[in-house]
């Protein structure tokens, strides 16, 4: 049998992002012993690229929101294929978990009177997104983290997990390796939490880091659990386009929410053009009605102007850039002007002083003299592992997820700062459900040493394969695949293209080839990713095929209206007898109480 070193813990999180640190601080309240695996550093997670805000109705701004108009946004922005469930919980509790963060240490941003300032972002009815400038993930990464460490949390750092085990149907444990030097490492839990974060790696352009190659949803899937609303990819407007080393960054939508305005190369406003038509009206009817909302929101006073067309929701804005510049209206580099410099140069660089900074150091574009280039990025999955709304809990005993990984909460349509909001309110319940769950079960479950050897040998795989292939060129067809069949605007030809040749794909994937030795080796890491970056470019595609219709961030081409009979059920990815198999599951009926609040007269976001 090969070395490894063994840690026994009540409750395992993998993934220390801002769901995964919440999960863990919860857990160990409970009393329990609580292991936290980071793939890499802790406190460098995706949480720190939602930068805009949090989103939670505390009213501090616009005194009349409250969960329901929260929960009716949400819902809205999903086009309706929200689990309601969670849109409900995450609504009601949002603010709890803003105001906990706050107790905590963490230092919002501040209105005159000393409350937590909250300011407008695409398809919320009010504002609603608690901030610290434009680095709001950052701040509850900051803050979580030392709330865990004082709270006696074990913390993994460097450790990649590449392995499940189960002991009959229920979750026993982990496998994997440190990322330094390739020793492996087994990890004894009665319960699991994933809180891995996205698959944006499956994509050449994306503003998502090095880690985010779909661990979770490919360890979860293996293990039985399904995969849902797949489809679901969300393309942030507003990367950066240029210099070529930083394609993809993300531009928060914060420079929006404080009144940056987008324009084509011939100078035109192009938004307005893009709204839905049954929506318009939720919107400023020319450049004088948006910025007046623009002035008012800057001395903070309230208006009846509406807000300007480019705080419509991503996935329309991200569809209007793509358009623009398909169409030959782009900026020099491929992506459209976002211009804020109109404003005060001091007020820019206090409100958003990273895309300052960023845009400065990296472009060399002083974002309060000039526009900044922008265009879409992949950012953001939807869909992800199935839970259970109240307690966070998988189809497998034991295993829980929440944040991105987890699929349900955010229908076809994520809006911006819900997932900073997502993180804290089912970090929670994944960390309440799984230390229930695990006090419940008593004696630690057992792993089998055949488990154990057949993980080993997975690892080892990559070093054996005299005549495998470069894992890098693997990565690169997977990427070039995806952005030409499964982008942003999709059609059948293409998609079923997509799937044939990503299917012959794994035929290389199952091949890829490490070379040298285990020390910190970024070949054989990528060899071990690819696998779960599959498992996620193929739910993707094939779930896209089966939806013919357009909703939220899924546009068809050749199906361009959104379809009564599509919004009664999500597609269910799982594995069956060793095949990737997907199945419509009905959406649960939302209560009467909850299908009042849609009857409602005030403004909603297209
Ligand atoms: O634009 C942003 O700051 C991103 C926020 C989010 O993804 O929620």
């Amino acid at each position: 049998m090969a070395n490894f070193e063994t840690h026994e813990h009540d409750v395992l999180v993998i993934g220390a992002g801002g769901a995964g640190l919440r999960a863990a601080i919860e857990a160990s309240a409970k009393g329990l012993s609580v292991g936290l695996v980071c793939k890499s550093l802790l406190g460098k997670a995706h949480t720190v690229m939602a930068e805009g805000g949090v989103a939670a109705a505390l009213g501090n701004v616009d005194s009349a929101d409250g969960w329901e108009t929260h929960f009716r946004d949400t819902m809205m922005g999903g086009k309706m294929l929200n689990n309601w469930r969670m849109a409900q919980l995450h609504a009601q509790e949002a603010p709890e978990r803003v105001r906990e963060l706050e107790r905590w240490g963490a230092v919002f941003d501040r209105t005159k009177n000393g409350k937590i300032l909250q300011r407008a972002f695409g398809g919320h009815t009010y504002k609603r997104l608690c901030h610290v400038g434009d680095r709001t993930g950052l701040e509850m990464i900051r803050t979580l983290q030392d709330q865990g460490v004082h709270q006696g949390i074990k913390v993994y750092m460097e450790c990649a997990i590449t392995k499940l085990f189960k002991d009959g149907d229920k979750i026993a444990g982990a496998f994997g390796y440190w990322r330094e030097d390739g020793r492996y490492v087994l990890f004894k839990a009665k319960a699991v939490v994933l809180a891995t974060g996205g698959v944006g790696r499956s994509f050449p352009i994306t503003s998502n880091s090095w880690e985010y190659t779909g661990d979770g949803q490919g360890l979860a899937y293996e293990v039985g659990a399904d995969l849902i609303d797949m489809e679901f990819v969300q393309f942030h407007p507003t990367g950066m386009v240029w210099p070529p080393g930083v394609k993809g960054l993300l531009v928060t939508e914060a420079v929006r929410g404080e009144g940056g305005i987008l324009r084509n190369n011939k100078g035109e406003r192009f938004m307005w053009k893009y709204l839905p038509e049954d929506r318009r009206n939720e919107y400023a009817a020319d450049e004088e009605e948006a910025k007046r909302w623009v002035d008012a929101a800057m001395r903070g006073e309230k208006t009846n102007d509406r807000r300007p067309p480019e705080l419509s929701t991503r996935d329309n804005v991200a569809r209007a850039i793509y358009t623009e510049v398909k169409e030959g209206r782009g900026s020099p580099h491929g992506g459209v002007f976002l211009d804020i410099s109109y404003q005060d140069s001091e007020r820019v660089k206090k409100k958003l002083p990273s895309m300052y900074h960023q845009f400065k150091e990296l472009a060399d574009v002083d974002i309060t003299a000039g526009p900044m280039e922008v265009g879409p990025t992949m950012h953001y999955i939807m869909g992800g592992i199935r839970v259970d709304a109240d307690t966070a809990g998988t189809r497998v005993p034991g295993l829980f997820a929440a944040g991105e990984v987890a699929g349900g909460m955010h229908g076809s349509n994520r809006l911006g700062g819900n997932s900073l909001s997502d993180l804290i309110v089912f970090g929670q319940r994944a960390g309440a459900g799984a230390a229930e769950y695990a006090k419940k079960l008593g004696a630690q479950p057992k792993i089998n040493d055949s488990d154990v050897n057949s993980a080993v040998d997975e690892l080892e795989a990559p070093f054996k394969r005299a005549n495998g292939l470069n894992p890098y060129d693997v990565q690169t067809k997977m990427h070039e695949i995806m952005s030409k069949y499964v982008g942003i605007f999709r059609e059948e030809g293409d998609l079923k293209q997509g799937i044939s040749e990503l299917d012959a794909l794994q035929v290389d994937v199952d091949n890829v080839k490490a070379t040298g030795t285990k020390l910190f080796n970024p070949g054989w890491h990528l060899c071990l990713n690819l696998k779960t970056m599959q498992i996620a470019s193929l739910s993707i595609a094939k779930a896209a095929l089966l939806r013919k219709e357009s909703r939220g961030a899924h546009s068809r081409l050749d199906f361009p209206n959104t379809e009564a009979s599509f919004g009664k059920f999500n597609y269910s990815t799982s594995l069956d007898g060793g095949k990737m198999s997907l199945k419509e599951l009905p959406l649960s009926e939302m209560p009467e109480d909850l299908k009042k609040l849609f009857a409602k007269k005030e403004p909603a976001h297209a």
